[in-house]
């Protein structure tokens, strides 16, 4: 059968188409041509393959050429962090060096102040303007270099820096713990925490010690209670802002703690906050109030501590601190204009003594035996003087003359005064907290109590007001008394004492009082120095013209800087009238104290204790006191 199609087929083909021999070379043909194509067929799967072997060697090509781009990128990353890390470290290195050269530069500050002070101090050896000594005006180290502040376990530092930007290129500088702002955050939050959870009453806690030790358990068991994450370290930070704001005096108790300073006063919001140094005198401090609410609320806060109050209807407060410091406040802008104010007098817990006032030159032996003399014989008297010139401090030093036993009242409106007698009552005087004046106690109040206890000797530590009149009256009839007055000359004394709003007649001033002793605060040379210029003694009314007449006794020779003596003295032609003295006795009494100041002087007896026990000594036997100490100089 298919033998039959097969030639049927060829049939049809020779037929139709093609000789047989043609078609049999056709066939050879197509067969060559099925070769050929076979052929080109392997030469294309030949090239297929190596195409896919070039696509396969282009994409590893590509692929090493894209992680070649990666890595250079990689590079070029590390390169710039290399580049950041040595820049940081330049930065570094910088910041390093430069601490260092602050360093440096602080050391040779020191070293070249150290030096001027040295040269400046054989100047004046050589020059011998001043005696050194008597210039010399306290004791204590001086603070041209950052010392550190008791303060427990915390490094706090404070002193004099030189500062070209500021005022008199001296700044006092106080150098805290920092905190950064999260530190900030934290305590803002622990001060809060306290503020709500501190219910411990003041009564419970004696000593301020006892209350810093309260406080700092009550911030650790918060710590613990609000489990919050703080480092040991800035725990002590937290502890030592908490204690420095709630048990002291915040910001400026730094500088409460420098005996050096006498005087901090702040003048208003964003105005540095001024101290006076004993030695450099008045500087700006790098302490700053810079918000109005914060320095209403500490001006509030000391008001309180003081057990007192401000508020805008009487913004204005005489207070004394627990310490004994003297403070003086304003509140707003209503009548102080760059807002609040306050000025601390700082109470010193080591009192100036009479000797100490001969040491620096303020009065010499010779005023100072004299005026012990006189309050031995309750004599009368005022100390007049400018502002900050030493009064009260020279009214207490002459106090320690007061003669043991005898009852001392004394009358302030704060109280500044601190006698060693045992027979002594301080009274001060309340204000009132209601417009109406209901419940005040004014000095004159008091004064009038005073002498309803029959005291030997009545201290008003200012006379300013209606009071005059009546501590001239008790001053007249037999009291020691003893005063200051704000006046800068005895004529201007005399002046404010008998106009308003003392009107004292001027019969009754010469009756009553013996003397005035002016002190002022002077500059004498470079420095500001105190200094007794004048005692007069009240000599009586000069008939024609109704004036009361003075004399002076002692007089200060400011080229010197010496105190003379002028001549016989009134007073003690009084007590030689009313005791039958005589002037040998008299010479031979200020001899005595003399030598007794004189000697305390030498061996620097100058503890306001060992003043007063050298004074009691002396009034116990004054011949047998002569007769050692005169022996012992
Ligand atoms: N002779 C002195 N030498 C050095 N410093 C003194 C002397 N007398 C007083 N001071 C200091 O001067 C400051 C002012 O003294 P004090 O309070 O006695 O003056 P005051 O005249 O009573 O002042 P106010 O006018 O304010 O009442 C105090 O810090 C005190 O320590
Ligand atoms: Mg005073």
């Amino acid at each position: 059968m298919t033998v039959e199609i097969r030639k049927m087929n060829l049939k049809i083909l020779k037929s139709k188409f093609l000789p047989v021999d043609k078609v049999i070379l056709e066939n050879k043909n197509i067969l060559e041509l099925e070769k050929d194509f076979k052929n080109s067929i392997i030469d294309i799967k030949k090239n297929d393959e190596i195409i896919s072997e070039e696509k396969k060697q282009v994409e590893v090509i590509h692929e090493e050429k894209k992680s070649e781009k990666r890595f250079w990128r990689i590079k070029k990353k590390e390169d710039v962090i290399h580049e950041e890390k040595k820049q940081v470290e330049v930065i570094h290195e910088e910041k390093k060096s430069e601490k260092r050269f602050w360093r440096i530069k602080k050391k040779e500050e020191m070293i070249s102040e150290i030096k001027k002070k040295k040269i400046k101090s054989s100047e004046i050896k050589e020059e011998k303007i001043i005696d050194v000594k008597k210039k010399e005006e306290t004791n204590i180290p001086n603070f041209m270099t950052i010392a550190k502040v008791e303060w427990d376990n915390n490094e706090i530092h404070a002193g004099i820096i030189k500062d070209p930007t500021a005022k008199g290129g001296f700044r006092y500088k106080v150098i805290e713990p920092v905190l950064s702002e999260k530190e900030e955050k934290t305590f803002e939050m622990i001060k809060k925490l306290l503020m709500t959870e501190l219910s411990v009453s003041m009564g419970e806690i004696k000593t301020k010690k006892e209350a810093e030790y309260k406080l700092k358990k009550k911030i650790h068991s918060m710590i613990k209670k609000y489990r919050l994450r703080i480092p040991p370290k800035n725990i002590e930070k937290i502890n030592y802002f908490a204690v420095r704001d709630f048990i002291y005096l915040g910001k400026i108790e730094p500088l409460m703690r420098d005996n050096m300073i006498e005087e901090i006063s702040c003048d208003g919001t964003n105005v540095p906050i001024y101290v006076w140094h004993r030695e450099n005198e008045s500087m700006p401090t790098n302490i700053i109030f810079e918000k109005e609410a914060e320095l209403n609320n500490f001006v509030r806060k000391m008001a309180y501590i003081c057990g007192k109050h401000v508020s805008a209807s009487s913004p204005i407060l005489d207070a004394s601190l627990p310490g004994g410091s003297r403070v003086n406040l304003t509140l707003g802008r209503e009548i102080t204009k760059r807002g609040s104010t306050f000025t601390i007098r700082r109470f010193k817990a080591d009192p100036i003594t009479v000797i100490d006032l001969i040491k620096y030159g303020t009065m010499s032996v010779d005023i100072a035996a004299f005026m012990w003399y006189l309050i031995e014989k309750r004599t009368t008297m005022l100390v007049a003087g400018g502002t900050a010139s030493g009064k009260t401090t020279a009214l207490n030093a002459l106090a320690s003359f007061i003669r043991p036993g005898q009852k001392v009242v004394s009358i302030e409106d704060t109280q500044e005064l601190n006698l060693p007698h045992e027979n002594w009552i301080p009274a001060v005087s309340r204000q009132s907290f209601s417009d109406k004046q209901v419940g005040e106690i004014n000095q004159f109040d008091l004064l009038r109590a005073a002498l309803r206890q029959r005291p030997d000797i009545i201290i008003v530590g200012e006379t300013r007001g209606q009071e005059a009149y009546t501590l001239f009256q008790a001053m007249a009839t037999g009291h020691g008394g003893f005063s200051s007055i704000h006046a800068d000359s005895i004529e201007a004394t005399l002046t404010r004492l008998t106009s308003a709003p003392m009107e004292v007649p001027r019969a009754l001033i010469s009756n009553s009082l013996d003397l005035i002793m002016l002190q002022l605060k002077i500059r004498l040379g470079e420095k500001s120095v105190r200094r007794v210029i004048q005692v007069a003694e009240i000599e009586g009314l000069d008939k024609q013209t109704g004036e009361i007449k003075t004399h002076t006794l002692f007089q200060w020779n400011p080229i010197e800087d010496k105190h003379e003596f002028m001549g016989k003295s009134i007073v003690f032609k009084k007590i030689k009238e009313r005791d039958g003295e005589t002037d040998e006795k008299f010479a031979y009494e200020l001899t005595k104290r003399r030598l007794a100041l004189e000697w305390m002087v030498k061996n620097n007896i100058r503890d306001y204790r060992d003043v007063s026990n050298n004074v009691m000594e002396y009034y116990a036997d004054p011949e047998r006191y002569y007769e050692r100490k005169r022996l012992e100089m």
